[in-house]
């Protein structure tokens, strides 16, 4: 359906939170509604010229005091910018927080906390709803004694050996540029066929930020490396985690490997690698080590603990595939999505999300029969490489049991797998790398739940 035949009848279609977007019990009534205020705005604004002519008299004729009587704020004098000397999200917006996901456990210092994907809209990731993963807590680094070195694995890998001040790397010339970045483990109990409620906690370890930094090839290039001997670095973090991942040169010569310090226009958060971290595009998060103090180069893979023992997929033959770096094309809608209720029938316009740590994203079609047939969402721009790209496609719900996919395809060709072809090469004991498609179940009474589809 293109926006501009969406008929008006269509105007009731109105969706209710996941309970757990809410903080407690009395903050319900107060978050839900702000929310559904909220999307009937933003699709008041989105049909703006087609019922423009209709709305406005039917919402008077309602007697709706929020139009016919002037508000506290019309009438009084607001705060002072120097109120909030930093800018925090509005109050009405509390419910929308990063959170642990009850069902993984709670290891003191080893911990993951979720993006809220079903709030996001566009494809950038605010820093504070980041999505965070450490392995041993996270640091607040004082950046003037922060050290960042460039060695080798052997006497003449690199020239000079060479140590930096963060004054020192921010004086060097820098890029900008966006990039998605996903832990390896997002989705990963998905593989149990654990139905965790929300698009949250299935799709959550999953964020896009605009990065800035110097390039690494800059930084080996100034310490004299060896590049026919160097075809691997290694990169280390300062924190306790001893959290060391190796990554082959030909990536780094790339040009796209940073050593990032930016986050969003600001200096990265502490949480996500403050003052420095490794921005490894199209790579799993575990690579992106962060707060930075080491890139080491060798002639061959390192074999650290963290891509030794853990981040490796165990294959239905019982062996292990190792450095499996590449996040491969995957989607999910994120609106309407688990938890969340259609209020009544009616029109939806569909939103989600697509990436691939290949390039660009091509195409994402989408079902609302689980799979039978598929329509071609809309792509909005920008559609860039190794970043996400947000999707939509309208809809008319008629009132009837739905199962809503989407799938994704990248510009090598990758068509993102359902789950019987995933589990066909990767068997069923697998902690990472799930890229199936995610259905989302639609009850007749509304409600949403997370489903499997074969
Ligand atoms: N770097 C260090 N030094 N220590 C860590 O524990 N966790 C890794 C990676 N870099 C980690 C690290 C993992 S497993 C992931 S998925 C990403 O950081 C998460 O990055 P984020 O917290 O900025 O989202």
């Amino acid at each position: 359906m293109d926006d501009s035949k969406i008929p008006s009848a269509l105007l009731g279609g109105r969706i209710r939170r996941a309970p757990e977007n809410f903080l407690d019990g009395a903050a319900i009534g107060e978050v839900s509604k702000g929310r559904r205020d909220v999307l009937r705005a933003s699709f008041a604004a989105a049909i703006a010229g087609i019922a423009a002519a209709t709305r406005p008299a039917a919402a008077a004729s309602d007697g709706d005091p929020d139009i016919l009587e002037l508000p506290p704020w019309s009438t009084s004098l607001g705060l002072p910018v120097a109120a909030v000397p930093y800018g925090m999200p509005s109050k009405y917006e509390r419910n929308l927080i990063r959170r642990q996901s009850p069902g993984l456990t709670q290891v003191a210092g080893s911990s993951v906390a979720f993006a809220p994907l079903q709030g996001s809209f566009g494809i950038i990731t605010p820093s504070g709803l980041h999505f965070e993963r450490h392995h041993q807590g996270w640091q607040d680094i004082d950046p003037k004694r922060h050290r960042f070195m460039i060695n080798g694995s052997a006497p003449g890998m690199v020239k000079t050996p060479l140590v930096f001040t963060m004054d020192d790397l921010m004086r060097l010339p820098s890029v900008s540029r966006m990039y998605f970045i996903e832990c390896g483990a997002n989705t990963g109990m998905e593989w149990g066929n654990v139905a965790v409620p929300t698009v949250q906690y299935t799709h959550g370890m999953l964020s896009c930020s605009e990065f800035t930094g110097v390039p690494l090839r800059l930084l080996l290039e100034m310490a004299g490396a060896d590049l026919k001997r160097g075809k691997f670095v290694l990169a280390e973090g300062a924190d306790g985690s001893s959290m060391t991942r190796t990554i082959p040169i030909d990536l780094v010569m790339s040009g796209e490997v940073l050593v990032a310090y930016g986050q969003n226009g600001e200096m990265l958060r502490p949480e996500n690698g403050y003052p420095l971290r490794l921005v490894v595009p199209g790579v799993q998060g575990v690579s992106w080590v962060k707060w930075l103090r080491r890139v080491e180069l060798g002639d061959k893979p390192y074999a650290a603990k963290d891509e030794a023992v853990h981040y490796v997929d165990l294959m239905p033959d019982g062996t292990h595939r190792q450095y499996t770096s590449i996040q491969e094309c995957k989607s999910v809608i994120t609106t309407p999505s688990g938890g969340q209720t259609l209020v009544d029938k009616g029109f939806f316009n569909v939103s989600g999300l697509a990436w691939s740590g290949r390039g660009k994203i091509r195409k994402v079609d989408v079902s609302f029969d689980g799979g039978k047939s598929w329509q071609e969402a809309k792509l909005q721009a920008p559609v860039q490489s190794k970043c996400l790209t947000r999707f939509t496609l309208n809809w008319n719900w008629n009132g009837e049991r739905a199962i809503l996919q989407s799938r994704a395809t990248d510009e090598t060709g990758f068509v993102q797998p359902n789950y019987r072809q995933l589990r066909a090469v990767r068997g069923t004991r697998s902690i990472y790398h799930n890229n199936a498609i995610q259905s989302w179940l639609v009850e007749p009474s509304g409600e949403i739940s997370n489903v499997q589809v074969a």
